[in-house]
């Protein structure tokens, strides 16, 4: 096969930033992807119905002008946050969903949770309205090995909340483990999964041997071989639970390459060329469609899009290192294998 048209895909977990980083980051998402779940972790969060508005209006004013790229705000849940706001919010079709981080979890998390029992009621209210949670699924506890905090997770707070609330709708974000991914599959209809482009390329080693290579780093990080393979298995497997958000996360190279250097990947340019690459490998492009374009607009109860684009294969494409902002430059993920499909 040299050719693939597909239903446009969305992205269902992408950090976008604000001012000169969205500026910059904005079109390159906005090329190939029609809709994403614009993450909240801003700084000050994005805690309020007021403070989603105003954000999405700055997102439709930095927008390339000819793009008909919709973001889908998300609120960050505090121990503060007020039900009637939030309520008010997804009625008018402002918000898509709530994005829970576990106090501490992760870049610009301070504000995240850290009592469970001070949002029961938040949730109790979400499963009526049908509005989705979005977890950050990682515990914090300094004694919890960091590459064990996905599955511990899962264990300690994420089967508590959804035995405690059964109708809430959760979307597990960013899964990097086996155990992320047999727990959503087992989930029934409330529960999903999103997966990055890079947890389907990189494992732990990318990260560590021969060198530290911070721009491999990100949040949660990227496991063993074995958590990769279950994860390949997973987006190509055609199975409805799993669907994209790239988690392109950028940092300047300034932030990325310190002594404690942040979390985060910087894909949104590359990744549909990257997926074609590796659902090729595994003799699954005919999945490539369900996984980027059809699953998530399912679960969270929209309509796919109803443009395409068509990915070709020929001569490998290339892809500059870094894109420039006026903040510093981003460098972007190098899967370190050839990309031969290219969008047109
Ligand atoms: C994200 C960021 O930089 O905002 N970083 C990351 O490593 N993924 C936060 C997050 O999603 O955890
Ligand atoms: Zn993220």
């Amino acid at each position: 096969m040299t050719s693939l048209t597909i239903t446009r895909p969305d992205d269902w977990h992408l950090h976008l930033r604000d001012g000169d980083m969205m500026k910059a980051v904005l079109p390159e998402t906005a090329r190939h992807f029609g809709r994403a779940i614009i993450m909240p972790n801003l700084i000050p969060p994005v805690i309020t119905a007021k403070d989603a508005a105003e954000y999405r209006d700055r997102i439709m004013s930095a927008k390339p002008d000819n793009s008909k790229f919709q973001p889908l705000m998300t609120l960050y849940l505090t121990e503060d946050t007020e039900v009637k706001d939030l309520r008010a919010a997804a009625e008018i079709g402002l918000i898509h969903a709530i994005k829970l981080y576990p106090a501490g979890a992760t870049t610009n998390s301070a504000s995240g949770v850290a009592d469970f029992s001070k949002v029961q009621r938040v949730l109790e209210n979400m499963a009526q309205i049908g509005l989705p949670l979005c977890v950050h699924g990682e515990v914090t506890d300094a004694d919890v090995d960091i590459f064990d905090r996905e599955a511990v997770f899962i264990d300690r707070v994420l089967d508590p909340i959804r035995r405690a609330v059964p109708e809430l709708r959760v979307i597990m974000e960013h899964i990097t483990t086996k155990q992320g991914a047999d727990y959503a599959r087992s989930g029934g209809d409330n529960l999903a999964a999103t997966i990055t482009t890079h947890h389907l390329v990189i494992n732990r080693n990318h990260i560590l041997a021969g060198g530290i290579k911070p721009h491999y780093y990100c949040l949660p990080v990227a496991k063993r071989e074995e958590h990769r393979l279950a994860l390949l298995e997973a987006a190509t497997s055609g199975d409805k639970t799993y669907f994209l958000g790239t988690d392109s996360a950028p940092h300047t190279d300034e932030n990325k390459l310190l002594p404690c250097g942040c979390a985060g990947c910087f894909t949104a340019t590359n990744t549909m060329s990257i997926l074609a690459e590796v659902f090729e490998k595994e003799n699954a492009l005919d999945k490539l469609e369900g996984f980027a374009s059809l699953h998530g607009p399912a679960f969270y109860r929209l309509e796919p899009n109803k443009d395409t684009i068509t990915l070709t294969k020929g001569d490998p494409v290339t892809y500059p290192d870094r894109i420039e902002t006026a903040q510093g430059d981003v460098t972007m993920f190098d899967p370190q294998f050839p990309l031969h499909w290219r969008v047109t």
